[in-house]
């Protein structure tokens, strides 16, 4: 079962990140279900927060519906955490006094689980000693708390500590309260039943016992997006060049050197749903790799080394074929040009999609932890924030799983 998550959105300019938040969860493998005050709907609409939690949100305490079938009691009980995402002044003093005059306080009085609240406000709100007060109860009562951040308010011209922390920084707080890791979260469901394989990291390519020829390539993309799989409940087979990285947690882990073994890796791990190719491959071998270490030669001259290019692994497997996996996506790292290379990448190499990030030195992409990518489908191009490698590996593995839910491709 995933752990699931009651949200609770209070009525402030924050709300909007709530809507986020929701997204955030699912993709670490959380159920999420939403209240939303009263005060919330001014701000977003229950139909946007039961889109994006796939669940029905609730709202009135004295909808006999509820009443009948969930409850605020029950409500409250199946979830595994309540948060409170923007907690407002108002919503923070209700809970400080236990009351329970609607369905986001009552519900907050009637659980027995641990309470997440990230506040948000205005900065003069947050310093009354009235909030301090209802906050020092709070705490005191077992609450937990994550933010306000310091920095620019909604009011133009204010500043100071009020605004709600980020949605990633509400998701990690989840984790940590529920000791969220990989195997905690593993059952969560969105790919379970899916085969995913991925490549990572560069490939060496030998010239003799000795030296080889290689790239910059962490495989710190690649791992993060085998380790976000496994997290949605996939079984992932993940074929790696050599990297200094541990091998994620639930992951079938194959360490390879070539990209001929690479390739032969990747043909043993089909049948799978999803291929994605983050692996940085070397486009030449030397022609044959020397049995002995080379010399110098005497006359000092140079050695001059034959390239015969390497088998394309995502050319090879995106071809139409019985084994072909439904969702083919590759990478393309670029320095100039990015999207209008990788749209010619996409069609060239037969990809259903391809996630474009430039790698241009000033960007610190390659061996850097983060990453700032596009996603380039058959339909559109979608820019994504610069996010941690983490990050864009949970949205590409959720983004993943929904196509194949969308295209109704069965497990
Ligand atoms: O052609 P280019 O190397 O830019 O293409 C990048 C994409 O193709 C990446 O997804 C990479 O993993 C994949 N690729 C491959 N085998 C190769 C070269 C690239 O799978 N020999």
């Amino acid at each position: 079962m995933a752990r699931r998550i009651l949200l609770i959105i209070g009525g402030g300019i924050a709300a909007y990140k709530s809507l986020d938040l929701i997204r955030r969860l699912r993709e670490r493998g959380y159920g999420v279900r939403v209240v939303l005050t009263r005060a919330a709907q001014e701000f977003v609409t229950p139909l946007a927060a039961g889109a994006l939690s796939n669940d029905r949100v609730f709202t009135d305490l004295f909808d006999l519906d509820d009443e009948r079938e969930i409850g605020h009691i029950r409500l409250s009980r199946d979830a595994d955490l309540l948060v409170v995402a923007p907690a407002t002044a108002d919503l923070l003093a209700k809970m400080a006094t236990g009351q329970a005059s609607d369905l986001a306080c009552a519900v907050l009085l009637a659980t027995d689980k641990p309470v997440l609240v990230a506040p948000a406000m205005n900065p003069r709100m947050w310093a009354h000693p009235a909030t301090c007060r209802n906050m020092r109860q709070l705490e005191t009562d077992g609450v937990k708390f994550i933010g306000p951040n310091k920095g620019e308010m909604a009011e133009r011209g204010e500043a100071g500590t009020g605004r709600m922390s980020e949605p990633t920084e509400i998701a990690d707080a989840v984790d940590r309260l529920l000791g969220g890791d990989a195997s905690a979260m593993k059952k969560a469901g969105l790919l379970s039943g899916r085969r995913v394989v991925v490549t990572s990291g560069p490939t060496h390519e030998p010239i003799d016992p000795v030296r080889y020829i290689a790239n910059r390539s962490s495989g710190k993309q690649g791992h993060a997006i085998a380790a976000a799989a496994a997290v949605l409940g996939a079984q992932v087979t993940l074929v790696s060049g050599p990297v200094s990285l541990p091998p994620p947690e639930g992951v079938e882990t194959i360490t390879v050197e070539t990209a001929e073994d690479m390739l032969a890796a990747v043909r043993r791990a089909l049948p799978a749903d999803i291929a994605i190719f983050a692996a940085a491959v070397a486009d030449w071998r030397v022609a044959a790799a020397a049995d002995q270490k080379l010399k110098k030669t005497k006359s000092n001259s140079a050695q001059t080394l034959a390239l015969v290019e390497n088998p394309d692994i995502l050319k090879t497997i995106a071809a139409a074929g019985p084994k072909r996996p439904a969702l083919v996506i590759g990478f393309a790292a670029e320095t100039e040009n990015v999207v209008a290379h990788a749209q010619k990448k996409r069609k060239d190499k037969g990809a259903d999609w391809i996630v474009a990030n430039d790698v241009s030195p000033e960007t610190g992409t390659f061996g850097g932890d983060r990453n700032t990518v596009h996603l380039v489908t058959a339909r559109d191009i979608e820019g994504w924030p610069p996010q941690t490698k983490e990050e864009v590996a949970r949205r590409l593995v959720t983004r993943a799983a929904e196509y194949l839910q969308e295209n109704q491709i069965d497990v």
